[in-house]
C-alpha cells in the first residue's frame, strides 16, 4: 500500500504527463505521478489508442491511472481492465475536468452536480479494484455549489483512499486563484489523506500550501511546465530551507534531454510536432527566448531545432 503523506504528485495532465514526461519529473524528485486522463468508454469500445494512455512500465512508478467516466458500470470494468493489464499502483476518478468534451457526457466536474452517481461510480471502482481508487475533485460547479467538503466526504464513505482538490470551480476554468481556503476545510472535514492542488509554482508556494491548508501532499500540473526540477528544489526547501536555482544552460540541456528521450519513444515526426511547446516552455524569459520560439517552430529537423537551442547559450 502507497503512503500518500508528504508527497510530492505531478499532476495528471491531457496531452503533457506522457511516459516520458512522467521519467523527467520523477528524475526531477516527484515522488507520485499520475497518467493523462483516460476514457472508460474509450476502453469499452476497445480503442487501443486510449489504452496507451494508461499503460505503465514498470520504471515508471509509484503511478496511478486516471480514469473519465459517468457509468459505474463501465468505470468498474475499465478498472478490472486496466488493473489487469498494466497493474498501476492506483486508480484515480477525474471529477475536476471543466472541458465541454467531458462535461456534456456527465463526467468530469459534472459528477459535482450528481452526489449519487459520484458515490456509484467511487464504490463500483472500489469494488473491483485490488489497489487504492483515489479522487480529484475541484471545489463545485459555480461559486454558489461549493460541495468540495461534501463530496470529499462522500468519496471517503465510498471508500475513497485519498482526495485531490483543486479549489477552483467548474465555471472558473483555469482563471481567477486556486482558494487554498477550501484546502484547509476539506482537510478538517475528512479523515483521509488530502492533496492540495492548484498555483504552486515556487518552493515558497509549496510551503506556504502546506502551512495555510494543513494538507498532507502536494499535487503541481502547470508549475512544472518547462520546471521539472522544482519538485527537487521543494523538496530541498522543505527540508532544508534553501534551494539552488537553475542556470541558463542547464534549462536548455533538459529541453534537449528531454527531446532526445521523446524522440526514442516517439520517432522524429511526432516529436518535432509534440516537443514544440514543452522546448518554448524551457527557454520561456531566457534573452532570445522570442527568437528562438520562432525558430524552433519553423524548424523542420532534429538538427534546425538543436540549432536554435544551442544558439540560446549565454
Ligand atoms: C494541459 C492540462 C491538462 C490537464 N489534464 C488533466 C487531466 O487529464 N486530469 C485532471 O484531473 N486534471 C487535468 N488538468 C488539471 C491539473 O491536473 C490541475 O488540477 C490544474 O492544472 C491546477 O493545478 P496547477 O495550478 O498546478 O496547474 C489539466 C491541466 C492542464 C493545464
Amino acid at each position: 500500500m502507497i503512503d500518500f503523506t508528504d508527497k510530492l504528485f505531478l499532476a495528471p495532465m491531457a496531452g503533457v504527463s506522457d511516459p516520458v514526461y512522467r521519467q523527467i519529473c520523477r528524475e526531477m524528485g516527484a515522488d507520485i505521478v499520475l497518467t493523462e486522463m483516460v476514457s472508460a468508454t474509450g476502453l469499452h469500445y476497445g480503442s487501443e489508442k486510449t489504452a496507451d494512455l494508461a499503460r505503465v512500465s514498470p520504471a515508471d512508478r509509484p503511478c496511478g491511472v486516471q480514469l473519465f467516466g459517468a457509468d459505474p458500470d463501465e468505470m468498474g470494468r475499465a478498472v478490472a481492465e486496466i488493473q489487469e493489464r498494466f497493474s498501476p499502483d492506483f486508480i484515480d476518478l477525474n471529477a475536476g475536468c471543466p472541458v465541454k468534451k467531458v462535461v456534456s457526457k456527465n463526467g468530469g466536474a459534472a459528477l459535482l452536480q450528481q452526489e449519487k452517481l459520484f458515490s456509484s461510480i467511487i464504490r463500483a471502482m472500489v469494488r473491483e479494484s485490488s489497489v487504492p481508487v483515489t479522487v480529484k475533485i475541484r471545489s463545485g460547479w459555480t461559486k454558489d455549489a461549493l460541495v468540495d467538503c461534501l463530496f470529499g466526504t462522500v468519496a471517503e464513505d465510498a471508500g475513497a483512499a485519498l482526495v485531490t482538490l483543486h479549489p477552483r470551480t467548474r465555471s472558473m476554468g483555469y482563471s481567477g486563484r486556486a482558494d487554498w481556503s477550501r484546502i484547509a476545510r476539506l482537510k478538517e472535514t475528512v479523515s483521509i489523506p488530502v492533496v492540495g492542488n492548484g498555483d504552486i509554482t515556487t518552493p515558497e508556494e509549496a510551503r506556504q500550501m502546506y502551512e495555510e491548508t494543513g494538507c498532507d501532499s502536494l499535487m503541481l500540473a502547470r508549475g512544472t511546465y518547462g520546471a521539472p526540477w522544482i519538485f527537487s528544489q521543494i523538496r530541498s526547501f522543505l527540508e532544508k530551507g534553501t534551494y539552488t536555482p537553475v542556470s541558463i544552460g542547464q534549462r536548455l540541456d533538459m529541453a534537449k534531454y528531454h527531446y532526445t528521450l521523446y524522440e526514442e519513444q516517439y520517432g522524429p515526426r511526432r516529436t518535432l510536432k509534440d516537443m514544440r511547446k514543452h522546448l518554448a516552455w524551457y527557454i520561456k524569459g531566457i534573452p532570445g527566448a522570442t527568437r528562438g520560439r520562432d525558430a524552433i517552430f519553423r524548424a523542420l529537423t532534429r538538427s534546425e531545432i538543436f540549432a536554435s537551442i544551442d544558439s540560446l547559450y549565454p
